[in-house]
């Protein structure tokens, strides 16, 4: 790890805001640079406004600052995402083949690309879906994410190129209320049961969908950019499961906290990106190539999210 110098893009993101002080603790606050294309919301060490669509300034700034490793979080997610897919595709894949092609010639020693549930789709088995299947995304994000992956896969490939990836279910975290997503009631569904004891759901009842606490997801990250590269299987990306839930579950089990909570539903167009997606992942490839175990089910989950938000 001496003399690694690591740059997140997309850094103020919900992943990122939590990624860079790990990072911090593992490199050193000095060697790890933040950047994203708009100001932090909390003072970051080292934070710099870096636009990832601006491949020569990307290529500068990695040369200049001596980057051995990039985190790359930059990304329209699943709803925003559908807005406008011409810029989507942009931002999420064009953008990310500069950075590999930079990578190559700049010789980074790792590059880590977050992939997704979104990758799946409506011909992916919805139970237990495993690591290689039939993936025909429904969205724009699905679909620069698959293609994002088959790029990292062709890299390291053709060119040596150590890149890593993981398929993320949907985050659950409290520092960051996110917006874009389609698994963000998980997360909303806590700041407004803080905030007004209701949440409306956009999503329908019944919508079992794979997710994981932050903690785990930063324990997966570490891991797997951490482990032997002997021991990393493939360059696409890993399959990674915490538990799946529906917002009904996850509101009974809040309700356990706060007895005067209630759920309602009204849901929108995110219910038909859902309804794509699949319920529960198959992640044995990663347990046995970098001894993958979620530590968080959704009990776990709930109690830790009530005592550091509300309680
Ligand atoms: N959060 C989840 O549930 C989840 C699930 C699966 C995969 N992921 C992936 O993990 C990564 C991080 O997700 P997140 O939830 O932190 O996303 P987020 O939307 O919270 O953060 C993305 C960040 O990228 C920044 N950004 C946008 N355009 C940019 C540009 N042109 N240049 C530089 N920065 C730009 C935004 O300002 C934002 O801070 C993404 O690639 C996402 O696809 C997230």
């Amino acid at each position: 790890m001496e003399g690694d110098r690591i740059l997140l893009t997309g850094a103020n993101g919900q992943i990122g805001t939590e990624l860079t002080i790990e990072l911090q603790k593992i490199y050193g606050e000095d060697n790890v640079i933040a950047t994203d294309i708009r100001e932090p919301s909390e003072r970051i060490s080292r934070f710099e406004i870096l636009d990832i669509l601006d491949s020569s300034k990307l290529d500068a700034f990695i040369a200049e600052n001596k980057i051995s490793q990039v985190y790359h979080l930059a990304a329209l997610l699943s709803s925003k995402g559908e807005e406008n897919p011409a810029f989507t595709w942009k931002l999420n894949f064009d953008a990310y083949i500069k950075l590999l092609e930079i990578g190559r010639d700049r010789q980074l020693k790792k590059i880590f690309f977050p992939s997704t549930i979104g990758i799946y789709g409506p011909t992916t088995p919805k139970r237990d879906t495993p690591q290689n299947s039939s993936f025909e995304p429904a969205t724009v994000y699905g679909i620069s994410k698959f293609t994002g992956e088959l790029w990292s896969d062709y890299f390291n490939k053709r060119y040596g190129l150590d890149v890593r990836g993981l398929r993320y279910p949907g985050v659950i975290s409290h520092k960051v209320r996110p917006a874009g997503g389609t698994t963000d009631f998980a997360v909303e569904i806590f700041f407004d049961a803080r905030e007004k004891s209701s949440y409306n759901c956009y999503l329908k009842a019944g919508t079992r969908l794979p997710m994981m606490y932050m903690p785990d997801v930063m324990k997966a990250t570490l891991e797997l950019m951490h482990a032997d590269r002997s021991s990393i299987s493939t360059s696409m990306a890993y399959n990674i499961h915490g538990f799946s839930l529906s917002p009904e579950e996850l509101a009974a089990e809040i309700k356990s906290y706060l007895p005067d909570f209630e759920i309602s539903y009204n849901p929108d167009h995110r219910q038909a990106i859902a309804d794509s997606w699949t319920e529960s992942i198959d992640d044995s490839l990663a347990r046995r190539d970098w001894s993958w175990n979620a530590e968080y089910d959704m009990t776990s989950m709930v109690k830790d999210m009530i005592e550091q938000m509300i309680k």
